[in-house]
This record gives C-alpha cells, structure tokens and sequence, in this order.
C-alpha cells in the first residue's frame, strides 16, 4: 500500500498534526527514502527573536580577514592584549599537576568563594558569605542566570544605552521585556535617575547597571548612584544587578561605588564579577555572582541542570588572583597604567578630527565616538554612509580597521574602539581611520 498517498503527511512539520495521524506519520517517516523527506529545521522562537552579538561577527569576520593575509587592524574584541599574569598561570599549571581536574561543587570550591567573600568586603566594603556566592563560567553566564532566575514572562528589564550587547538579548531570553533608557554623550551617557522614575511600573523587575561601562567607559560617580538608590527604594520589584567586571580598570580620580554597599541596596542587588578583563583571564572562563541567599540558589539551581560548576583548574588560578593584593596588585596596576596611556593618547587624537563628539573614558578599555558628523557621505564605488554599520563597513573596507557599530549597543551615532592594543598598534590604526574620513564629505558641511 502506499501510505503517502493515502494519508495527508505534512511535509513541512511547522503546522500541528491531528494526533490521529501522529502514529501513521511517524511510519511514514521511516519509509520515505531520504530523497523525498524534508527535514524539519525549524528553530524555537526563543532562538529566532534572538539578534547573535555583533562584537562577535565582527571579531570573527577581521580574523578571517587576517587569516586571509589582509593586515586588518582587529580592534573589535573586548578583551585585554596581555597574558594573564604569571603567577595566576602557574597556579593553574600546578592545579593540572596535582591532579586538580575533578567536579567542584556547583557553586564553586569553598576556597574560591572565601576569597571572593574577602575581596567583596575589603575591595567593595560588601559582606557576603560563602553561601551567597556563586561562582560560574564566566560573568556572562553569571548575568543570564540571574536574569533567568528573576524575571517572569512579560516582567521589564531597565537597560541604560549605550548597553552591553548582551543585555537585551538576555531579557528576551528569560521572555521578559527589554526596556531601553537613552543617555547621552554630553551627559557622558549616564542615566538620570528622573529618566528611570519615568519608566518605572508594576512590570518592572530588574535595572542593569554597568560601571564601568563596555561601550562608553563611563564611571557612575557615587552621589548618581545614591539617587539612583533613591528612585529603586521606592520600588519593592525592582532588583538590581551591577555588572562590576570592569571595577579595577578605572582612571583616578574616578573611583568605583560598588551598588549593593549603597544604604538599603544589599538586599535587592545581584552583584556581577569577574576575572577576564583586570586579570587578562578571558578564556579562563570564570565569573561569579553575588547576593542574598535566595537569588543566588535560584542562579544555582540553573547553573546546576545546565554546566554545573566552573573549571576546577580556574578556579585555582582564580584563588591566585585573589590573592595579588588589594585591586590585583601590581600586575593590574601595570596593566590599568598601560589602558589610561593608550585611552589618553585616543582622547587627543580624535580629539583633533573635525565633527567627532568624544566622551572621555574614566575606566574599561573601550572609546565609544560619536562620528555622525560623517554621516550621509557619499563614497564612490561604496555607496552612502548612513549609519554606524555602514561607516563601520567602509573602515574596514578602506582602512582595514574592525570597529564595532554602535546600534549593536543601541545608540548608531558612534562607534566603539577597544583599545585593548598595544600604542603602536593604535597609533597606525588612528592614521588609517583618518586617511579614510578625510576622503568622506559629510553633507552636514556641504
Ligand atoms: C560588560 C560586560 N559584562 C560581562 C562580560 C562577560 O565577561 P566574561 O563572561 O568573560 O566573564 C563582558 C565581556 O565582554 C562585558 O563586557
């Protein structure tokens, strides 16, 4: 008999099938010859509302390119240029030596948590205890688990821009509703708290705060964060969680206020570390989270069914770095030294370039310009510049710079350099933008 003729088989599977038919279909998928089956490639709608992070297309399309033998200059990563120093390296070494390679607890060794509970409380003037720490794969897996592990479906997350790429894509994730605070550069993109009142309801479940900030590098003093604080105490739903991964790259006379030690913010923030930026431990993968016991065992209980605890060899390293001395030591300090002199040396040459709006970096590696001056410029052979991706295609193409446009971090008037590269680099990197903007007439001029 031929089954396929005789029943209605829905070869694309999207639609439901009548469940009386299920049992037939299922034979009949075991009879039609490979030839004639449409494979159902269809992806969840999680997936598919998802935008995949640009710094990471960019990053991978230079690499290509570089690999290719085209001599890009890749200043699209948002990671340090130097190696982890070597003292952490060599725990990590004597941890494979010593057969240190085993399952750790899910929320991370007993010796890891302690030192992180000691750095939080010398470092942040934060108490936690043990228990209140978890540690993970990275400060990116730390942030998706607490926004997971906090917000219902339709709750919003408050997100200032410019934003870290991975934000919103998180709050979509957990099938909340990504809610965008516009700053701006003349205010060096720092949110008004009368702004966040604004937008505050019911449906507000968490604020992420990211200082020092990946795009801008802008550092939210201590008094903004109080009133800040102000505006989030009059809400009993609103948590929040400050991503403070870039705490010790920061530019005296800017300090860092961590969220949580501000008067009656303990209870309801989620604080965010982690060891890749200070520390140069990128692939290391190793962040951690910290909070009151009941969020951070719902965070737990997420890391627990998906990658269970991080490396155990990280997190020996991790105990080292601990272990460098106040904000890391000398080994940051030489590093943090290195980012301010590259940072002031692109303050100045921009600074030079006619149209360009600079907001001066106070921490973090990354210059975030606006260049909608040249906005509108028309290229032969390229077309028109009419936004950040665009002028961000033309740098590449002409000048052989990766940069990453700015509407990946909701805000097209500008675009971000991470300067995670040693002087030399930027210096011929900045003549390469410059030979390539001066051929651009911007029709604000004409
Ligand atoms: C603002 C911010 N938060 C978190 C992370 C995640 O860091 P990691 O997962 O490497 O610890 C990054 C990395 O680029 C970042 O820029």
């Amino acid at each position: 008999m031929n089954l396929a003729s005789s029943v209605c088989f829905d070869r694309s599977l999207h639609k439901p099938r009548q469940p009386q038919l299920q049992k037939v279909s299922a034979v009949l998928k075991a009879q039609i010859s490979s030839d004639t089956m449409e494979l159902d490639i269809s992806l969840s709608p999680r997936v598919n509302s998802l935008k995949p992070s640009k710094t990471m297309a960019i990053t991978d399309q230079a690499t290509a390119l570089a690999q290719a033998g085209v001599p890009v200059i890749r200043l699209a990563a948002g990671e340090p240029d130097f190696d982890t120093p070597s003292v952490i390296a060599e725990a990590g070494i004597t941890a494979i030596r010593e057969g240190y390679t085993r399952y750790t607890p899910n929320a991370g060794t007993l010796e890891l948590r302690t030192a992180i509970c000691h750095k939080l409380k010398e470092e942040n003037g934060i108490s936690y205890t043990p228990n209140e720490i978890l540690v993970s794969n990275g400060a990116k897996q730390s942030i998706l688990q607490a926004v997971l592990a906090v917000c219902s479906p339709g709750d919003e997350v408050l997100i200032p821009a410019p934003f870290w790429v991975s934000y919103p894509e998180m709050a979509r994730l957990a099938d909340a509703n990504p809610v965008i605070l516009p700053t701006n550069i003349s205010e060096n993109f720092l949110l008004d708290p009368k702004l966040l009142e604004s937008k505050l309801s019911e449906k507000s479940r968490l604020l992420i705060l990211c200082s020092p900030s990946n795009p801008t590098g802008s550092v939210y003093p201590h008094e903004l964060l109080e009133q800040i604080a102000e505006v989030v105490a009059r809400h009993p739903r609103l948590l929040v969680l400050s991503d403070e991964i870039y705490e010790h790259i920061i530019y005296a006379p800017a300090t860092h206020t961590s969220f949580a030690s501000l008067p009656g913010m303990w209870d309801r923030t989620l604080t965010v570390n982690g060891f890749s930026k200070a520390f140069a431990m990128t692939g290391w993968r190793l962040g951690y989270l910290a909070g009151p016991k009941h969020f951070v065992a719902a965070c737990g209980k997420i890391q627990s069914q998906s990658t269970s605890g991080a490396g155990s060899i990280s997190q020996k390293a991790g105990v080292a770095a601990l272990g460098l001395g106040y904000a890391g030591g000398e080994a940051v300090s030489t590093m943090v030294k290195a980012f301010r002199e590259r940072r002031d040396f692109l303050v100045k040459s921009f600074g030079e370039l006619d149209g360009v709006k600079i907001s001066e970096p106070q921490g973090a590696f990354y210059l975030f310009l606006d260049f909608s001056f040249y906005y509108g410029s028309k290229v032969d052979g390229f077309g028109v510049i009419n936004g950040s991706e665009s002028l961000c295609r033309y740098l590449l193409d002409k000048a052989q710079v990766a940069l990453v446009p700015g509407d990946a971090f909701g805000d097209d008037s500008c675009i971000r350099i991470s300067y995670a590269e040693s002087l030399t680099t930027l210096q011929a990197a900045v003549e390469r933008i410059k030979g390539a903007l001066i051929s651009l007439k911007p029709v604000n001029t004409v």
